[in-house]
């Protein structure tokens, strides 16, 4: 398998392959089943990112829940432009609900305190976090995700549904940037 990529004008490197992913979102959904039996939850699912892994982690969920989404960004080619902006609202009443987020990845953590104040405006019985990635060396809030993927170092990454500039979403492993 050729262990470098080029997208747009740089330079990536496998970084976590599928195999190693796979097995995660499965871990993941197994915690998920434990905490969550006969609560109902609702997946709100961050897009355009967590839309791959939101897809492989509920396969595994196979108790009765309810998949909403919402769109957020923050982006701008590599780099958080620090305001997070909603182009999408929450279409689901979430009152009285335990209510799950799905994100691909908590990076200065300023998407996902923004989402959480929206919706808890809209009075839900509880919210957590659940991504893929976490970045803590970036993470600026104040609580962590309570539930994690993989924790990585404070490197751009692309593949499994994220994305540079649109580009690298379709991968079905994930690549860092290369120095
Ligand atoms: P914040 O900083 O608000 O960022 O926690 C969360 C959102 O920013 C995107 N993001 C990334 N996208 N590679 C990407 O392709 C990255 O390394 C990366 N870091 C953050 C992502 O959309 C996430 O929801
Ligand atoms: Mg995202």
């Amino acid at each position: 398998m050729d262990q470098n990529i080029q997208i747009h004008d740089k330079l990536f490197k496998l970084f976590i392959p599928s195999e190693y992913i796979q097995d995660e979102v499965q871990s993941i959904a197994d915690k998920l089943m434990v905490d969550y039996a006969d609560k109902n939850p609702i997946f709100l699912v961050v897009l355009n990112g967590a839309f791959m892994f939101a897809a492989d982690l509920l396969k595994h969920y196979t108790d009765s829940c309810d998949i909403t989404f919402t769109k957020l960004s923050s982006y701008v080619g590599t780099t958080s432009v620090g305001k997070v902006t909603k182009q999408m609202d929450i279409l689901i009443n979430v009152s009285n609900r335990h209510v799950i987020i799905v994100e691909d990845i908590v990076d200065t953590g300023l998407t996902i305190e923004a989402l959480k104040l929206n919706l808890f405006e809209l009075n839900p019985a509880s919210v957590e976090i659940c991504t893929l990635l976490f970045k803590p060396e970036a993470f600026k809030g104040t609580e962590s995700p309570k539930y994690q993927g993989f924790v990585i170092p404070n490197k751009f990454v692309l593949g499994y549904g994220l994305d540079y500039d649109e580009r690298g979403r379709n991968l079905k492993d994930l690549y860092q940037l290369k120095e």
